[in-house]
């Protein structure tokens, strides 16, 4: 059921709204430091199996394994202490917190995990100069550009060393220019530090930085094997 050597899977996950069908029976799994691109239409279920996968979400039915264990079985606590030492979040629109500065927000992962505030933003440093905006530090995300906001986003899913990057339309609000270096950026720091990352996306051009994709149709993600 669990596909060998796959850090995370989920198996013939359902989910309804009200009558709307979000997913009908989906699979999918990922391998340590493998970038996945689930792709499909809008409305296609891609934000609800991402929303899943990371434990946000509880499925009507089907179940979702991390390192061996089933996301069912934990508590909500449980879960939240895992997002928070083991996953990494990109939006469409960045979602930095508007009162803290960018170095504020990308340290923020590691002072939740009770890094203390010089070491944490030390470290954000770091990851910010990777993503080539370590000049912005001081400047909160309204002052900066939707590019550089995603950088900036992109450095705070890495910074509290997760194991797996969730990414849903990373680039969605970029022009191309942009959105490709910011898909560069996210998946050679990811590559390079051996990250898992599931990347949800509608464009064929931003998936192509991805090791292997899978399709959603009707709410089902294909090519569950490693075959694609
Ligand atoms: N919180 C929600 N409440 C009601 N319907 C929802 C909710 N989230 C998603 N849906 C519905 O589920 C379906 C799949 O949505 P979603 O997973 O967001 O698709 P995608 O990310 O591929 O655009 C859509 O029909 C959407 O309207
Ligand atoms: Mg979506």
């Amino acid at each position: 059921m669990i596909p060998e050597g796959s850090l995370l899977s989920a198996h013939d996950l359902r989910k309804t709204y009200g009558s709307t069908p979000a997913l009908d029976g989906a699979s999918f799994s990922v391998h340590p430091g493998e970038v996945v691109a689930v792709m499909g239409p809008s409305g296609s279920g891609k934000s609800t199996l991402l929303h899943c996968l990371a434990g946000i979400v509880n499925p009507d039915s089907g179940t979702i394994t991390y390192a061996g264990r089933e996301l069912s079985a934990m508590s909500d606590a449980e879960r939240s202490a895992l997002r928070r030492s083991d996953f990494g979040f990109v939006f469409q629109f960045g979602q930095l917190v508007p009162e803290l500065t960018c170095v504020e927000n990308v340290a923020l992962p590691l002072r939740l995990n009770g890094v203390k505030r010089k070491a944490a933003e030390r470290t954000a440093l770091e990851w910010m100069e990777r993503l080539e905006v370590d000049g912005l530090g001081g400047k909160r995300p309204g002052e900066v550009s939707g590019g550089q906001g995603q950088r900036v986003a992109v450095a705070r899913a890495l910074a509290g060393s997760p194991k797996v990057i969730f990414a849903d339309e990373p680039t969605g609000a970029l022009d191309s220019l942009n959105g490709e270096r910011v898909m560069e950026l996210l998946t050679e720091a990811a590559r390079s530090s051996h990250v898992a990352v599931v990347l949800v996306t509608h464009e064929a051009r931003v998936a192509a930085f991805s090791d292997r994709d899978v399709t959603v149709r009707d709410g089902r993600a294909h090519n569950l094997e490693y075959s694609a």
